[in-house]
């Protein structure tokens, strides 16, 4: 600390500090309204601005275009239109074929606000933001001190599947939401982990929704007879699609038989217990020899935050995605929740899916599927001696954004107890 006159000069320490709480002053701005970005989001969605833009063509369209194609007020209209080119939803242009009048033009992050098509997630959106998924953040507190009721339950009085099952609307917008997922995540399963589906004749979808993954999976895997297996007021309303027959019914009494049992998204709707019940109910559906698990859920890593960020920006959203999913889980479900590796092993361990106890005791590392936070577990029944391959896809997507695979493996023993 050194004194000039009557004025003190800050040490390097004091100025970092004040720094830092001028950027913390900065950053919680962003946290007192940050849900005014998913509220603009729904609302750019319920107004379909991306399909207007998309359909006016891609070399942009003007204010006023826009707010007669969607039939709405231009003052109100340019508020929302500025907003999302703020968050790079779109770009915007002056052109002199206008006289300097700004078009404006989707970006890539743009195009995700569509409803229909590939990569259309709007349906996630509404989901997320509709009434009834979002009354139980304000019981989240009582949860966390009280271990009071589940969030969603102390919010509707029962749990999201009961729920669902007694309205038609709200089980049709996850479905929907689930389907979106769906188109995301296939093809990178598709392209990234093609030779898990060697040999496998018949696939059973456990809670596979409305039959969007496996419509996916035996167009990809034509040889692959489908059962998409859900609760029966999900499959009564699914839609027919080429050899994926539904059956409808509860994993936690039975699972239709098949080769291989798929389980997307799924295991972190339930607790430990649950998930190893599901588990058991799957290993008595597929067959003792060759029969297989393949489970796509997130893995949450215990890697230091800042290191992340400084080594890849993206893994560091990923795994921001990961942990917001596991609020959403405190929110939504009963005692769902993300899982760390370790906690994945008890849960696999418990199931009957145990290794032996060799010296190569690390878990294989556990990549993300491309652009998502998924990842892909597969187990097999190797042998009459109830040898288990374990194998946690490596998948990684370089920066040409070509999948590169690569799978690491190594054996697994079947828990005498299971
Ligand atoms: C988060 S969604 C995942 C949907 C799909 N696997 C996907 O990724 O698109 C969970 C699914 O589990 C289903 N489910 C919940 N309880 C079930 C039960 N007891 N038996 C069968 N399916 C159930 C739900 O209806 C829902 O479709």
């Amino acid at each position: 600390m050194e004194e000039i006159g009557n004025r003190r000069e800050k040490t390097v320490g004091e100025n970092d500090y004040a720094d830092e709480e001028q950027r913390a002053e900065i950053d919680m701005w962003r946290y007192f309204f940050g849900f005014s970005e998913m509220a603009a989001l729904k609302c750019a969605i319920e107004l379909g601005i991306a399909e207007a833009m998309e359909a006016h063509g891609r070399a942009g369209i003007s204010l006023s275009e826009l707010a007669t194609a969607l039939n709405c007020s231009s003052s109100y209209l340019y508020r929302i239109i500025r907003f999302l080119a703020h968050l790079k939803f779109l770009k915007e242009k002056c052109s002199d074929a206008t006289n300097g009048a700004k078009l404006y033009t989707l970006t890539p992050l743009g195009r995700l606000l569509m409803k229909q098509g590939e990569r259309g997630m709007a349906a996630l959106v509404l989901l997320e933001t509709s009434p009834v998924m979002l009354a139980p953040w304000q019981a989240l507190s009582g949860r966390v001190r009280n271990n009071d009721r589940p969030a969603f339950e102390a919010a509707h009085g029962e749990d999201i599947w009961d729920f669902a099952a007694e309205n038609q609307n709200h089980s049709k917008l996850i479905n929907e939401a689930m389907a979106c997922d769906a188109r995301m995540v296939v093809p990178a399963i598709v392209n990234g982990c093609a030779d898990v589906f060697d040999g496998v004749d018949s696939v059973v979808d456990v809670g596979g929704g409305d039959g969007t993954t496996l419509g996916m999976l035996v167009k990809a895997f034509p040889w692959i007879k489908g059962i998409n297996f859900d609760l029966p007021h999900v499959v009564s309303v699914a839609p027919e699609r080429n050899s994926v027959e539904h059956i409808g019914g509860d994993m936690f009494k039975a699972v239709p038989q098949a080769n291989a049992a798929f389980l997307m998204w799924v295991l972190h709707d339930w607790c430990d217990e649950e998930c190893i019940e599901i588990l058991k109910k799957c290993r008595e559906a597929i067959p003792k020899v060759k029969g297989k698990v393949i489970i796509v859920d997130a893995v949450i890593e215990e890697a230091d935050d800042e290191q992340d960020k400084e080594q890849d920006d993206d893994n560091y959203k990923l795994k921001g995605a990961k942990l917001m999913l596991d609020m959403v889980m405190m929110a939504h479900t009963n005692r769902g929740k993300e899982r760390t590796q370790e906690e994945w092993q008890y849960v696999l361990d418990k199931a009957g899916f145990s290794r032996p106890r060799t010296k190569s005791s690390a878990l294989p590392s556990v990549y993300q599927i491309p652009s998502c936070y998924h990842a892909l577990i597969q187990f097999e029944l190797q042998s009459k001696q109830n040898l288990l391959e374990f194998v946690m896809a490596k998948i990684r997507l370089p920066k040409d954004r070509s999948s590169v695979v690569n799978l690491t493996a190594s054996h697994f023993s079947l828990a005498p107890s299971a």
